[in-house]
């Protein structure tokens, strides 16, 4: 049923097509499912797979992770975090332990600085009766202003490199004994200083050395740079994309995003303008894979991962805030995870 208006939705998509500039990808009707539709005033802000398959998210609005299985959309709450009203990056740091920024947020889009820490979520030693995992506080960052993408480094076990929106920097944390540092401060990391909201970096990923990151409000867009074995910078930032060849809103070019296995492509969500587009690594071209100016499917994307188990490798899960971060433009929704097929493309 609600896949049936899903593409009667999508019938209505072929006008579109000719008036963006970028090449939209022919098949997006097809490949699209939402897996579970949050209530109303939901931002759902960031996601990470278990080992099991299950998702977990960070939501934006409430201090919380939810887990939730992909087939059916089954959710339940897995934490809610004391002294803090927001989640952002989620990543797993070790099997089946999950590093979360944990913080406050004092407007829409407005840290609290001092408010920052990062926890840990362990489902190895979740109680067996109610499968909840078990929450740890790592270490408060109290210079943090808006801790946002987070990513894990596979060269050092159990640190995990947190970006600041805000600041423009990338902390290195060490989740055995709290230690942290800033390990990353380039230019290319910080905000915009002419827009409206002082975001840089967002989204950070680490894939062969390199760490891959999106810079919200200016260029570049996407860049990379390589890594030391502790998280440090060992050489320059390399653009991938300077800026932006789809519908932007508000200037705000890249939230989170996603690499395929071999990091030949980065699956970019951009938050209001309500897409999913395709960055090739080798050559930064930009394809639209999902949604529209004017369709709401994928409508305020803010992250998304691909599956890890032999059913959805090729699965990419989308989370979206509902709206919230630009509710003028259509009013609010539920913030969802969208489940899209890339094997088509
Ligand atoms: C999405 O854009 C809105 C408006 O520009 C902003 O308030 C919000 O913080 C952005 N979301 C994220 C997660 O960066
Ligand atoms: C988390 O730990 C820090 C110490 O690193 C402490 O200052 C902070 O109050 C703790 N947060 C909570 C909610 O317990
Ligand atoms: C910074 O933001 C302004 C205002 O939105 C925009 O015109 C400009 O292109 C941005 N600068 C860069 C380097 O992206
Ligand atoms: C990280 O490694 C680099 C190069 O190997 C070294 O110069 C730097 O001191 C190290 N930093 C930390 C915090 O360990
Ligand atoms: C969610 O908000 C929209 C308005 O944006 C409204 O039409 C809809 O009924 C609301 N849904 C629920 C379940 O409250
Ligand atoms: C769309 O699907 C067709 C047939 O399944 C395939 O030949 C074509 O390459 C696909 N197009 C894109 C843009 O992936």
């Amino acid at each position: 049923m609600r896949l049936a208006n899903l593409f009667a939705t999508f019938a209505t998509f072929g006008s579109l097509v000719s008036t963006l500039p970028t090449e939209v990808a022919s098949n997006i009707s097809k490949t699209l499912r939402d897996v579970i539709v949050f209530p109303n005033n939901t931002w759902v802000e960031n996601i990470a797979v278990r080992s099991n398959g299950n998702l977990l998210v960070t939501l934006l609005n409430l201090p919380e992770v939810w887990e939730v299985e992909p087939l059916s959309g089954s959710a339940e709450l897995a934490y809610s975090f004391p002294n803090a009203n927001a989640c952002l990056g989620i990543a797993e740091v070790g099997h089946d332990i999950f590093a979360v920024n944990v913080g406050s947020l004092s407007a829409p889009g407005v840290g609290a600085p001092g408010s920052w820490s990062v926890w840990t979520l362990d489902y190895n030693t979740a109680n067996p009766s109610s499968n909840k995992p078990t929450s740890k506080n790592i270490t408060a960052i109290p210079p943090a202003v808006f801790l946002n993408g987070l990513a894990t480094l596979p060269t050092k076990p159990g640190v995990v490199l947190t970006g600041d929106s805000f600041l423009g920097q990338i902390f290195a944390v060490d989740i055995f004994n709290g230690h942290y540092n800033v390990a990353i401060d380039v230019p290319d990391f910080k905000p915009n200083a002419t827009a409206a909201l002082q975001f840089g970096v967002n989204g950070i990923k680490i894939h062969n050395g390199h760490l891959y990151f999106t810079n919200s409000l200016m260029s570049p867009l996407l860049a990379s740079i390589p890594l030391s074995t502790n998280g440090t910078a060992a050489g320059p930032v390399k653009t991938i994309a300077k800026s932006a060849q789809y519908p932007v809103d508000s200037g705000f070019q890249a939230d989170d995003f996603a690499l395929d296995a071999k990091a030949e492509h980065a699956w970019v969500a951009t938050n209001l303008s309500n897409l999913i587009v395709r960055i090739t690594i080798a050559t930064g071209k930009q394809q639209i894979v999902a949604g529209g100016k004017s369709n709401p499917v994928v409508a305020g994307a803010t992250g998304a991962v691909f599956g890890r188990s032999w059913y959805n490798r090729h699965i990419l899960y989308i989370v979206t805030d509902g709206r919230l971060g630009d509710p003028s433009s259509a009013g609010v929704t539920g913030g969802k995870i969208v489940a899209l097929d890339t094997t088509e493309f």
